[in-house]
């Protein structure tokens, strides 16, 4: 007997048609993020700019901008980030929570952050641009929850019209009350305090950055 007629006989053919589904979808998306990859290599900024607006179109309160930060907007982030960093004594653990196609990274990458995204392909994209760099492919609220040693935040994800924002803020809330999350440092397009009412004793508008796509505030909490 073949060996696909044994597989047949012990599996049986609902089990091999899921199977073989599965395979399917994992094959169409490994060349999407092959073809992100290629087209990633030629030119960053286009590829990186086509994939927000698709993937903006398919869930904007998850994925929360029409395109990747701008280089005017990274080296904001990143130089309030290193400066709570240094603050922190440069040697505080940190964690990119929403790190996209990496626009932000780039300018972070020294402080040698651990990167999280929840989007698949995104996170196979970053693996790829940044070697040294450890990325989780998870929800940020895992990690918040899995937190057991003193960090810091650089974040990026959605707070305004997002389904996770109330649960997001109550992690970084008891984060930061259970002593593990020294800072967080936070971009938003919204013009109030994203994390006004959230128990840290300090925090304010680090930056305006209106060479930005729109213009965005970057807020720094410790
Ligand atoms: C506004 S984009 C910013 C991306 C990148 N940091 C930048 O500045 O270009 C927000 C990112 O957070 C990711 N994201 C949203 N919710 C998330 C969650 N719960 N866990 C992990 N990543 C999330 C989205 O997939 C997206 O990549």
């Amino acid at each position: 007997m073949g060996a696909l007629a044994s597989l047949k006989r012990f599996a049986g053919p609902e089990f091999l048609r899921e199977a073989g589904r599965v395979c399917c979808a994992k094959l169409v998306r490994s060349s999407l993020a092959l073809g992100l990859k290629r087209r990633m290599e030629r030119n960053p900024i286009a590829a990186s700019r086509s994939s927000f607006l698709a993937n903006f179109l398919r869930d904007p309160c998850g994925t929360g901008a029409l395109a990747p930060a701008t280089p005017t907007l990274a080296a904001s982030v990143a130089r309030v980030t290193h400066e709570a960093w240094q603050a922190h004594g440069s040697r505080l653990k940190l964690i990119e929570l929403g790190a996209g196609t990496g626009a932000l990274t780039r300018d972070l990458k020294r402080m040698n952050p651990v990167l999280v995204e929840r989007n698949e392909d995104w996170a196979a994209l970053l693996r790829t641009r940044f070697p040294g760099l450890e990325v989780l492919n998870e929800c940020a609220a895992d990690t918040l929850r899995g937190l057991r040693e003193p960090v810091g935040l650089v974040t990026s994800i959605p707070l305004l019209n997002n389904p996770q924002s109330n649960e997001l803020k109550s992690l970084l809330q008891q984060a930061y009350a259970d002593g593990v999350l020294r800072f967080c440092v936070l971009y938003t397009y919204g013009l109030r305090d994203p994390l006004a009412g959230s128990g840290f004793r300090q925090h304010r508008r680090a930056s305006f950055v209106p060479r930005s796509l729109p213009p965005a505030h970057v807020w720094v909490y410790q």
